[in-house]
């Protein structure tokens, strides 16, 4: 089966093909013409997934040595993202699909970020405990199998990303924020800034990181270090996550505990949940660093579980784009029968 991924939810652009779980090629064009504005702007971000996405796929085509017509499904992000952005990439891959009569799967990017370490049946014992840590979302899930995702907790407010996106603005080191933060971190005593854990019981699943935003921007203009505080915000923030996420793993008894999105990417947060799971004997899907971030290999995969599940698996060609999910149960292919 070879499969054609897009996803465009933000301001990554990302294709890739797949013969079944084997990724022939992958590519991710990244947008630094956000940078100076300290954050995405939609209209930007949809105007250069328009320009990259043709040529993207051509050198896929060449690169991967296939033609057109030996591709048997196509994928792309429905949601939740960017709507512009969604739009261009849904809209362009759907017409692909549409011209050369092939199934068309619309992947919700939720889902899709707890696929980048999925590699078929028998990669993750479940049940599982998921967390989606991106600039856009904190939640967490149960997945009983890689098609039944149930929401535990997620953000009353900012996410996770977006709250070292913000703070990294303040200190001038750019968008986006998260790599910023930790580089600075690395100099800095991380218990040396008092800051608050906002719902930071282990046993609350949701996640509130507007006032924690409020107390690091005071704190800075109160004059402490930056290094000091990148360190400290750090501290607070993988803890909550990985505490959070260690409870929820008992309370369901699960065997493993996934992650993904870009906040993944964090070295703390990867040591944290990683000693902690070597404590409590859990199983740990981490994807390598580069693929926390949106890329369209996870796209791809999280289509292959519908297709490999039930094999006429496809959404109605008139399938939309969304901003937000909501829920309780996460369908990772939208509008399947
Ligand atoms: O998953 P992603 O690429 O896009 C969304 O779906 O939002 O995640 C991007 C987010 C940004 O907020 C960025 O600051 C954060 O991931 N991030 C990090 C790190 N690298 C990226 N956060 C903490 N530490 C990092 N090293
Ligand atoms: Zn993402």
């Amino acid at each position: 089966m070879i499969l054609l991924a897009v996803e465009t939810s933000c301001d990554d652009t990302a294709l890739a093909v797949l013969d079944d779980w084997r990724v022939i090629h992958s590519e991710v064009a990244g947008q630094d013409a956000h940078h100076r504005h300290g954050g995405v702007v939609p209209e930007i971000a949809s105007r250069l997934h328009l320009d990259v996405l043709p040529g993207m796929a051509d050198r896929a085509l060449d690169s991967s040595e296939i033609s057109l017509s030996e591709i048997d499904a196509l994928a792309a992000t429905a949601g939740p993202g960017l709507i512009g952005s969604l739009l261009v990439g849904l809209s362009w891959t759907k017409s692909l699909a549409w011209a050369m009569d092939k199934p068309f799967l619309a992947v919700n990017h939720l889902a899709a970020h707890l696929f980048s370490c999925y590699r078929g049946p028998g990669s993750i014992v479940w049940p599982a405990v998921a967390l989606v840590a991106s600039g856009g979302h904190t939640c967490t899930f149960l997945m009983g199998s890689p098609s039944d995702l149930r929401l535990l907790g997620s953000t009353r407010d900012d996410a996770a990303g977006e709250t070292f996106d913000k703070i990294a603005k303040l200190l001038g080191l750019g968008f986006p924020g998260g790599p910023g933060i930790e580089r600075l971190a690395e100099k800095g005593d991380p218990d040396s800034i008092d800051l608050p854990s906002p719902l930071g019981d282990p046993s609350d699943p949701d996640f509130s990181f507007s006032g924690l935003k409020t107390a690091a921007r005071l704190r800075w203009e109160a004059g402490v270090s930056p290094e000091d505080l990148c360190a400290s915000l750090q501290r607070v923030i993988t803890d909550l996550l990985a505490e959070k996420l260690l409870y929820q793993a008992e309370l369901h008894q699960a065997d493993s505990v996934v992650a993904g999105g870009g906040v993944l990417a964090n070295r703390r947060l990867r040591e944290l949940l990683e000693e902690l799971c070597a404590r409590r004997g859990l199983n740990l899907y981490l994807p390598p660093p580069a693929m926390t971030t949106d890329n369209a290999i996870m796209v791809g995969r999280a289509a292959l579980t519908a297709l490999h599940h039930k094999p006429e698996s496809k959404s109605p060609i008139s399938v939309n784009a969304f901003a937000r999910w909501t829920g309780e149960e996460l369908s990772t292919v939208v509008g399947l029968d």
